[in-house]
């Protein structure tokens, strides 16, 4: 199946990155979100970011032009419903992804293939809700989507050949590297990292280190290009906590118990980059360490 039209469904932090690359690689990019505000400014966004590459010599000035012609937003999901392939990348809680599956169904074409940019979720049990499971797979970026190498392709219990295959094309397309992992809770990238984020915090909880020393030590000491806190603000530490649960949930092992302190932060509202402020306070001019 040769796929040309994407469907995205939400314009935040993944959504515009994946709306980004498929744009790049000439895919037509039709991205839908609740608010028209969220879609216009992950417009700008991707205009900012495709620049940045266009300054750095990576894309001509007129691949960005190609590229931003491509992309059209809708604030109506079902105008997605005759796009090639759909990518949900809505907020990672599984009620949020199931409704919009739900509201989706009706308006699908025959050969759609529905895919979720869950970075944790069982890909079976969403499959299984839909009216094609065989066609619905795992499709997981990762942040930032223009710059990282990696996609995760996720096969449910009954996704078919063809989709798998015609999902790898996309990827290979990209020029992006495909891993195919086992529809098991996170999969393989969060099934390590989130662990090793999760003691991060532990280790600041139990007061070992600071989120400086923490920090400075997984990047002079390991070679790690962001120290796990300040990667933790940036991935998001509602995402982090929520991948913790699904671990400790599905697998049912204490080692995956998610750290108190990372759930009082995403009680406080303290998210990370993305509300200013999370294990480094961003607000100002550079980002000052919050323990
Ligand atoms: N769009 C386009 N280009 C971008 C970009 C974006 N959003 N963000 C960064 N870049 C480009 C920069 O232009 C720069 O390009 P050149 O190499 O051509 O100079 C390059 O990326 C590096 O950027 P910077 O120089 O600004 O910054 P840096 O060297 O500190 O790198 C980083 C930034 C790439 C984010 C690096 O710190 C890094 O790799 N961090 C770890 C990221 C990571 O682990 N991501 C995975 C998170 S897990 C996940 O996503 C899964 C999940 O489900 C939670």
């Amino acid at each position: 199946m040769d796929i040309q039209s994407i469907g995205i469904v939400g314009a935040g932090q993944m959504g515009n990155g994946i709306a980004h690359v498929m744009a790049l690689a000439g895919y037509d990019v039709l991205m839908t979100d609740i608010s028209q505000d969220a879609l216009d400014a992950a417009v700008a966004l991707i205009s900012r970011n495709l620049d940045r590459q266009v300054s750095r010599e990576k894309i001509s000035q007129s691949d960005k032009d190609a590229a931003m012609a491509r992309i059209k937003t809708t604030p109506t999901l079902a105008d997605l419903g005759p796009c090639d392939l759909i990518v949900e990348a809505a907020t990672e809680r599984e009620t949020i992804k199931q409704k919009i599956f739900d509201d989706l169904l009706p308006h699908l074409a025959p050969h759609t293939i529905l895919t979720s940019n869950t970075s944790s979720i069982s890909i079976t049990r969403l499959a299984s809700r839909t009216d094609r499971p065989e066609r619905f797979m795992g499709f997981h970026f990762m942040n930032p989507v223009p710059v990282m190498q990696l996609v995760e392709l996720i096969r449910g219990i009954a996704t078919d050949g063809p989709t798998y295959d015609a999902c790898l094309k996309v990827v290979e397309k990209l020029g992006k590297t495909a891993a195919s992992a086992e529809d098991f809770p996170a999969f393989i990238v969060n099934r390590i990292l989130m662990p090793m984020i999760n003691e991060a915090v532990y280790t600041l909880y139990e007061g070992v280190g600071s989120v400086k020393s923490i920090d400075e030590s997984m990047k002079l000491g390991a070679n790690h290009p962001m120290g796990p806190l300040e990667l933790a603000d940036f991935i998001g530490l509602d995402t982090c906590l929520a991948i913790m649960n699904v671990l400790h949930d599905g697998l049912a092992d204490t080692k995956y118990r998610p750290c108190p302190l990372l759930t009082k932060y995403v009680e406080a509202g303290w998210l990370g980059r993305k509300t200013q402020r999370g294990f480094y306070d961003y607000r100002g001019e550079v980002p000052v360490p919050t323990r």
